[in-house]
């Protein structure tokens, strides 16, 4: 199972490896981070990337800075813990995983209080390890859900990257495709790609040649001319919040997606982990956007300046997505109509 993040003992001592994301498709280039702040830039930069696997960063950053700490006390290692906590907290806003994730680390942290620091130490590596190898379990099921969705023939328009790479391996939408076809369904897929960061074209074209899945890159603008055409039969995205209500936030453009299938009547669906649904915020407009650098905007792929010098840019990295235009959520539980997710999944939600 291919995954873009992984805990390694390096020369020097325990490193979180990275997947540079930001260099594919043209480098596959692995980066060890020595210490949390590394880890923190990784997240911020867009090393790694995609709910899920922030939130496994998070959790791998959490105990590798855990292991640096020198304390003989318990209260000293929380004290020494908590900028550790703060600096990766304060990476990306959107994506409820990467909280999610710190939080189990604290928790496990309170819950053995009794323990020796050295002990503790060795849990949090296990624990982020947990993370990771949960995160590929609730993929793979969601992918046997989801696949039912899924008939021979169809062609599936997808907006962002949410396959492996922005996960612990497989994927959540992507991860869904990848399962149908793996079960014998001829499909195709129309990838949008995802400006401004192009995670539809560098990532997710990357990811489909490479499993050899029949594909089309089309620009952002495309997708409505194309379901007019008849030519998608279903939407399948990925989220970075869920609220209560069904509410979802994702990549910035996923709304207009969203919006248009419901004009043309094509079943719009969300594959995500539980860990992205929050149930703490009654609906999306409690979710924080990320507002990212208008660099972004301005320059295409960090290199070609395409807009005047001085202008005004605004760069949302997501928007929400209203409960109304989702057809159904995919969960590592099954298939869940927005309104259902509080009542049905609501108590389970650890
Ligand atoms: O800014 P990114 O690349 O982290 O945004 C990623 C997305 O919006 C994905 O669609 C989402 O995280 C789901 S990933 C399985």
């Amino acid at each position: 199972m291919f995954s873009p993040i992984e805990w390694h003992i390096g020369a020097k001592g325990p490193v979180v490896r990275m997947l540079d994301q930001t260099r594919l498709p043209h480098e596959v280039i692995w980066v060890d981070c020595p210490d949390h702040q590394t880890v923190a830039k990784g997240i911020r930069d867009l090393w790694v990337r995609g709910a899920p696997a922030i939130g496994i960063a998070a959790a791998m950053g959490f105990a590798l800075g855990a292991q640096a700490i020198k304390a003989s006390t318990y209260d000293d290692f929380v004290r020494q813990l908590k900028p550790i906590h703060d600096t990766l907290a304060a990476t990306r806003p959107t994506a409820v995983n990467l909280f999610w994730a710190l939080n189990r680390m604290n928790i496990l942290v309170q819950i053995h209080k009794d323990r020796s620091v050295e002990e503790i130490k060795e849990r949090l590596i296990r624990e982020a390890q947990t993370v990771h190898d949960e995160d590929i379990r609730r993929n793979v099921a969601m992918g046997d859900h989801g696949s039912k969705l899924i008939r021979d023939g169809d062609t599936i328009l997808t907006h962002c990257n949410t396959g492996a790479l922005a996960t612990g391996g497989h994927g959540t939408a992507l991860g869904v495709i990848f399962t149908a076809w793996e079960t014998g369904k001829r499909i195709k897929v129309l990838v949008d790609e995802t400006r401004p960061v192009l995670q539809g074209a560098r990532l997710t074209m990357w990811e489909l040649q490479h499993n050899k899945i029949p594909a089309t890159l089309i620009t952002d603008n495309m997708a409505g001319a194309f379901m007019k055409k008849g030519s998608i039969r279903l939407c399948l995205v990925g989220a970075d919040r869920i609220a209560s209500n069904g509410d979802t936030a994702n990549k910035i453009g996923t709304y207009s997606v969203a919006v248009l299938a419901k004009a043309h009547k094509i079943p719009f669906y969300v594959a995500a982990p539980t860990s992205t649904i929050d149930f703490s915020i009654p609906s999306g407009d409690a979710i924080p956007i990320e507002q990212r650098s208008p660099e972004e905007v301005a320059n295409v792929f960090g290199k070609v300046r395409i807009a005047p010098a001085n202008v005004e840019i605004a760069n949302p990295a997501f928007d929400v997505t209203p409960a109304k235009y989702i057809t159904g959520i995919i969960t590592e539980e099954g298939v869940f109509k927005p309104g259902e997710l509080k009542r049905k999944l609501g108590r389970k939600r650890m």
